[in-house]
């Protein structure tokens, strides 16, 4: 980088200190607004106070830390009403929120008398509240807490854990974001072909396209939305599902169609129709159509690598960016 190019950077992060001192502190409203940038995922903390009271707060805070051994952290404001009961605590609990679950997220972070009223929950193997309905929850043992600034940092040993394909809640720039929001902006119009790419345990659900040839489920939609769309798909292969992240959207200028394909995560199951094929050349072999084929080979080299994008273009050329699922 030149001289030149310092001059424009921004420093509207800086302000000095009113008493003329040399020291700079930084704008908290900015920084809190810079730190908003970083899309996450929304949870439920929960824990159980010393009178065996069910306690929780919403956080986004949550971060998977290590493996072996398995531990997560959530920070926890020194202001909260919870703060003494969970510093004290043996254990919490992580819940993951799904989409739908904005007002859970909403209650959780307002002064409610008791929040705990209008969700189903049980306790979990640790003993700390399992919130009905959420992707995924982890039910934790107290390994340390620390000390940090103006929260402390709550470490937790995963004793229990459960993952479904729900699709999670997302959060970003102080709102609430949704895999099925975003398709929505993007699955309006007329003309509109809507794929599910469906994958279990590292394969793909093909179907017969009725020539003897494999495709993708999909199915020509005219004024219904795309989600709506894609859970019919769903609903028809018999597969407990949820549509996902958009993998890719192109406009196939042959057919003169809009074509969106939809990430979802099936459960156990057999499917009703079609079979889940792995994802290597001589099984892809069968697809007749050549855009979803080359989707499919991008589909099986970003698996490898746990990364993936989403394609933006046409059939013949586009580019692939990153999708915003914040950090696996
Ligand atoms: C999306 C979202 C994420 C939040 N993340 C955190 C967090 O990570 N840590 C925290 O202490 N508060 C967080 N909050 C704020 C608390 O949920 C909120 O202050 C709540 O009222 C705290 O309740 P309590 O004082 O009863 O613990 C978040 C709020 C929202 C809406």
């Amino acid at each position: 980088m030149s001289c030149n190019s310092f001059a424009s950077i921004r420093v509207a992060g800086l302000a000095h200190t009113g008493d003329g001192a040399t020291m700079t502190q930084l704008d908290t409203r900015a920084l809190r607004n810079a730190f908003g940038t970083f899309m996450t995922g929304v949870t439920v903390v929960t824990s159980v106070d010393a009178n065996g009271q069910a306690i929780g707060f919403t956080a986004n805070s949550f971060t998977s830390v290590s493996l072996d051994p398995p531990l997560v952290l959530v920070c926890l404001a020194n202001t909260s009403s919870n703060y003494n009961a969970l510093i004290d605590a043996t254990g919490f609990a992580v819940n993951i929120l799904a989409q739908t679950q904005v007002d859970v997220a909403n209650t959780f972070a307002r002064p409610v008398e008791d929040r705990f009223a209008t969700v189903d929950w049980h306790s979990g193997p640790e003993g700390s509240p399992i919130i009905d309905g959420a992707s995924a929850w982890f039910d934790c043992r107290m390994h340390k807490t620390i000390d940090a600034g103006d929260h402390v940092i709550l470490l937790g040993e995963v004793i229990g854990f459960d993952s479904t394909p729900v699709p999670g809640l997302g959060y970003a720039r102080g709102a609430y974001v949704t895999a099925s929001t975003a398709a929505e902006a993007l699955g309006t119009g007329t003309n509109l072909v809507v794929s599910a790419l469906i994958e279990q345990d590292g394969k793909v659900l093909l179907i017969d396209d009725g020539t003897g040839r494999m495709a993708l489920p999909e199915v020509i939609v005219s004024d219904e939305g795309a989600s709506a769309a894609v859970k019919k798909l769903i609903s028809a292969t018999g597969l407990t599902a949820q549509p996902g992240f958009v993998y890719s959207v192109f406009e196939d200028v042959v057919r003169k169609r809009q074509h969106i394909s939809f990430l979802c995560q099936a459960a156990e199951g057999t499917p009703l129709k079609g079979v889940f094929v792995p994802l290597d050349p001589t099984a892809l072999d069968d697809v007749a159509d050549p855009a979803i084929l080359t989707m499919l080979e991008r589909y099986a080299q970003e698996a490898e690598i746990g990364q993936h994008g989403i394609y933006v273009g046409t059939q013949n050329s586009g580019e692939v960016r990153a999708l915003n699922t914040g950090r696996t």
